[in-house]
């Protein structure tokens, strides 16, 4: 964030309820991430109209894989229904989409999509939308030390060198600000495997709003909230509030 700015750079959602939803209507958990995947489309258009330069979404984590083979059939389905029907209209608003996770454990013809997406899309500039799947923040973190490791190997960097600047440069995003607020809804109050590395100093929201029911509205809430934190990265309050006011 901008130290003078209340508006986030990045945020990050981690979706959960829609499976609640769905039951408290006595639908399949389908029928809640089909009404999840409005509520993303809702958020995006939140995020353009308010300028938000970035939002990662939590769309799948490598855990979901565990999830009974059925649901786990709709979620792909609605992925890819997704990338064929939504793709146009986020790439005539400039939207560039990125993927992160695990991307070789989808099926091929999902990976090739994906891929084909990001690169459609690259050179937009209006919102980076990165969209998580079969992600795990400890995979990541895992990945990277594996990078850098092979690194050292080849002779292409030193042990002494490997830092936080090394093994961040060797994650997805690392050309991104790490988000500025974290917005969960669906009541529960954990990270869940998400960002582990990015959210070190990221403001958490939390809403017992379940994910179909969020709207521009709750956006907006968290967006208010985020805007009265005081972000000390470490420091007191008055030595951040000096920062302001020499950056002013
Ligand atoms: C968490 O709710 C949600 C998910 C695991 C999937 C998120 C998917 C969408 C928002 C649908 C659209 C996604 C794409 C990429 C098209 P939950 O199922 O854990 O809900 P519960 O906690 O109420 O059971």
């Amino acid at each position: 964030m901008n130290a003078t700015s209340t508006l986030p750079c990045h945020i990050a959602i981690v979706m959960d309820g829609n499976g609640r939803w769905a039951r408290l209507r006595n639908q399949p958990r389908s029928f809640g991430h089909r009404a999840g995947k409005k509520a993303m489309r809702e958020t995006v258009e939140g995020c353009l109209r308010q300028g938000i330069g970035t939002l990662t979404l939590f769309a799948f984590s490598s855990e979901n894989w565990q999830r009974p083979e059925s649901e786990v059939r709709a979620l792909m389905a609605l992925f890819m229904n997704a990338l064929d029907k939504e793709v146009d209209a986020l790439h005539e608003q400039s939207v560039r989409l990125r993927f992160i996770g695990d991307l070789e454990a989808f099926s091929k013809s999902l990976q090739c999509r994906m891929h084909e997406v990001a690169t459609h899309t690259a050179k937009n500039k209006k919102l980076n939308l990165n969209l998580a799947v079969s992600y795990g923040g400890r995979w990541v973190i895992s990945q990277a030390a594996r990078r850098a490791a092979a690194d050292v190997v080849r002779g292409e960097l030193k042990i002494e060198d490997i830092d936080e600047v090394a093994l961040g440069c060797r994650m997805n995003l690392s050309d991104l600000p790490p988000p500025d607020l974290l917005i969960r809804t669906g009541g529960e109050h954990r990270i869940s495997n998400f960002l582990l590395w990015q959210m070190a100093y990221t403001e958490l929201h939390f809403t017992d709003t379940l994910w179909p029911d969020f709207d521009r509205h709750c956006l907006q809430k968290a967006v208010d909230d985020y805007g009265r934190r005081e972000r000390r990265y470490g420091r007191i309050g008055s030595q951040t509030t000096r920062r302001q006011q020499d950056s002013a």
